[in-house]
């Protein structure tokens, strides 16, 4: 007998949720989800079709009608097109958290979001997974870092592709994000109670995906019934 695994990531921007929950699902053989992108690409395609972010109503229908496919190989199509580098621009951070304090916008994609997760073992991440996507996941992380540390890591990664930002500025839109996505009235980010606080403040990668991976196999009697 095998079994479907869902292990789930949650926690603020910054804290390293990306690189781990890629990293382990790699090496478990896993889907991996990264919901943030699917609020991304639906606050890029209100940018570009001009609907106004206080269009509740316009928002829904496009989360709604949005066919967004998530590849093994880590790209984001939206409506067939890949548009895996355009959500990375810094104003689709603040533009997703926008989007994804609506109701109706949350509705949409948490239900694309279960389709997804319900086809294989996978690992998902966001920050409404333990608590409302998938509650009777196996593995529940909830990641984190100072302020300082995940602002720092987070001007690194948009040096490393080429976007100066500094540190001041990362800081205090960071800490902008932190206060909607986690004060919102909808799924706000929380801990669900019965997930593992990981603090990854001063641990590496390869440090923080041990301590994950050593959990997995805990959780799942060392991944033998794990179906992949
Ligand atoms: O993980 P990220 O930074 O790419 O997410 C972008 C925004 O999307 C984030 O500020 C809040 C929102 N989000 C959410 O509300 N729920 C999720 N499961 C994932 C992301």
């Amino acid at each position: 007998m095998t079994k479907r695994i869902t292990v789930a990531i949650d926690g603020p921007a910054g804290a390293g949720k990306s690189t781990l929950a890629r990293r382990v699902a790699a090496r478990l053989g896993f889907l991996y989800i990264d919901t943030g992108a699917m609020y991304r690409a639906v606050a890029l395609w209100a940018g570009r079709a001009g609907v106004s972010w206080e269009d509740r109503g316009g928002l829904e229908r496009l989360a709604l009608e949005a066919e967004l496919e998530l590849t093994p190989e880590g790209r984001v199509l939206l409506n067939g097109e890949d548009v895996s580098a355009a959500i990375r621009e810094p104003e689709m951070s603040q533009a997703a958290s926008v989007v994804s304090a609506i109701p109706g916008v949350r509705r949409a994609l948490v239900i694309k979001q279960q389709q997804m997760g319900a086809a294989s073992s996978c690992v998902m991440e966001g920050r409404d997974i333990g608590t409302v996507v998938f509650p009777e996941a196996e593995v529940k992380i909830f990641l984190d870092a100072s302020p300082e540390e995940r602002a720092r890591r987070r001007v690194s990664d948009l040096a490393s592709r080429g976007i100066a930002a500094g540190f001041g500025e990362v800081f205090e839109e960071m800490k902008q994000r932190d206060e909607r996505d986690s004060t919102r009235p909808d799924s706000p980010l929380r801990q669900a109670p019965d997930a593992i606080y990981i603090d990854s403040s001063g641990l590496d990668e390869n440090q923080v995906e041990e301590a994950l991976l050593r959990i997995v196999r805990e959780r799942t009697s060392n991944g033998k019934e794990v179906q992949r």
